[in-house]
């Protein structure tokens, strides 16, 4: 428990100071730093924190939870500066797409429970178009004062991310690149007016077996240059490969665009860091020798571009913060104490609590395992259960938790226990007779039968 306060003041601390309200923010770059042009120059630590829009029905999370101001103000008054807002691309490319209300998408994936919840707490959002309602949010978090950097993370509405979801890499099956950049730019253009939308992330987690280094430059210097042809005011946020975890390539070779060499430069790299990439590690070996490696990685895949003279945003880190995890409990400190040391400006995955659309069904022949696919980046479970997270009895054996389903495997059934993981949905008990009453009542129970 004392350890988690501690980790707490660290991660406090440097989000730093959180601004007041933003009046039309222009961030660039000098040399590593991201600075504030109308501040003469001064630093700005991003202290973000991922909000997705890019689910199945493109409507922000949490819209049919609380009013969209309430979470802007709540965002704010956690220490935030600034949200990464996602979308998919198909939200900029797609009229019939964006021109379909919140109602209307949220029912298309059998949603009524959302559409009510929005219509209870954000009726002015519920028959705006999907491109409306984003705009809407965009625009009630400036009016918190907070930042935002506009995200792509996918092509098509959906989950992300699997190597083989044919969203992964330039020329995937859902991921074509000139429709890409023309998305890229149609949405810079969209937001370039508008005061507290300060980046552009071009694309969130390249991936899988197409991914190589020739079709980045190729491709991220195409999209740079849309973006900042539309909104040259914005910064530009590259990823790298696996997931956001490699830039390691660009030591041989530099980002050739038209903006970088400025006095004031726009271009600005992301990174990725989570423990599943390294779970075995953290799980079962030295995690003080774990955290050194580890850390050695980051700064040989990432870290080494601020001494190149450009900015490094941790664009998504985050970690099952309840104490059952122990690769997370080891990977959390280790990665917030490189951060602090590094001075990175940072975006915590994640605003929401649960998502709109999850789809939870039962998976093993108990008919008791209730499961959802918990795919996505914060879980990419590499732990067994194919991506499968199941209800199950936390450690204080009261509270209900999520955990990687386990004995599904027939392999390993005989030797595995599912039983914490077995949950029944009891509607309704009656209540029983007592005493003798009850005694009698099982008495002629068992005699009918
Ligand atoms: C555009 O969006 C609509 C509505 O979601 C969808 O039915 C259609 O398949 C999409 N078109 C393309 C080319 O993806
Ligand atoms: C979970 O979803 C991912 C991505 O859609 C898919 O590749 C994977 O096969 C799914 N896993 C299971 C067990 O359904």
């Amino acid at each position: 428990m004392r350890r988690r306060v501690a980790l707490c003041l660290v991660l406090f601390a440097f989000a730093g100071l959180h601004a007041a309200a933003v009046e039309a923010v222009t961030l660039s770059t000098s040399s590593r730093w991201i600075v504030d042009d109308e501040a003469g120059g001064r630093r700005v630590k991003l202290a973000c924190v991922n909000w997705p829009s890019h689910l199945e029905p493109v409507v922000t999370e949490g819209l049919g939870m609380q009013p969209v101001d309430a979470i802007s103000k709540k965002v704010a008054s956690l220490g935030f500066n600034c949200v990464r807002l996602t979308y998919p691309i198909a939200l900029a490319t797609n009229a019939s797409l964006s021109s379909l209300t919140v109602r209307r998408s949220l029912l298309a994936h059998g949603l009524a429970g959302a559409v009510a919840g929005v219509e209870a707490n954000n009726p002015g959002l519920l028959d705006l178009t999907l491109i409306e309602s984003f705009r809407a949010v965009v625009d009630s978090l400036g009016e918190s004062g907070v930042m935002v950097i506009l995200d792509n993370h996918v092509s098509r509405p959906g989950w992300c991310c699997a190597d083989d979801d044919g969203n992964g890499f330039f020329g995937d099956r859902h991921f074509d690149p000139d429709a890409w950049v023309r998305g890229l730019g149609a949405m810079a253009a969209l937001f370039a007016g508008v005061p507290n939308v300060v980046g552009m992330s071009l694309r969130n987690e390249l991936r899988g077996p197409r991914q190589n280094a020739d079709d980045w430059y190729r491709y991220m210097q195409m999209g740079a240059e849309a973006v900042h042809a539309a909104n040259p005011a914005a910064l530009v946020i590259m990823g790298g490969l696996g997931y956001d975890t490699d830039l390691s390539f660009l030591a041989a070779r530099p980002v050739d665009v038209s903006f970088a060499a400025a006095e004031r430069g726009k271009l600005v790299f992301e990174l990725h860091w989570y423990s599943f990439a390294d779970a075995r590690a953290w799980e079962s070996e030295d995690a003080n020798e774990v955290c050194g490696r580890v850390a050695r990685g980051v700064a040989r895949r990432g870290g080494f571009l601020l001494d190149a003279g450009f900015p490094l945003f941790l664009s998504e880190f985050g970690a099952d913060t309840r104490g059952g995890s122990r690769k997370d409990d080891r990977y959390l400190p280790c990665a917030a104490a490189v951060a602090a040391e590094l001075d990175l400006d940072w975006a915590l995955w994640a605003l929401q609590g649960s998502y709109a659309l999850s789809t939870w069904r039962l998976v093993s022949g108990s008919t008791m395992h209730v499961a959802v696919n918990a795919t996505t980046t914060t879980t990419p479970s590499r732990d067994g259960g194919g991506g499968l997270l199941c209800l199950d009895v936390g450690d204080d054996g009261r509270s209900v938790v999520t955990n990687p389903c386990r004995c599904l495997d027939d392999a390993a059934a005989g030797e595995c226990d599912p039983e914490t993981q077995w949950f029944k949905l009891v509607t309704s008990t009656r209540s029983p007779a007592t005493g003798a009453a009850a005694a009698a009542t099982v008495a002629r129970g068992l005699i009918a039968a």
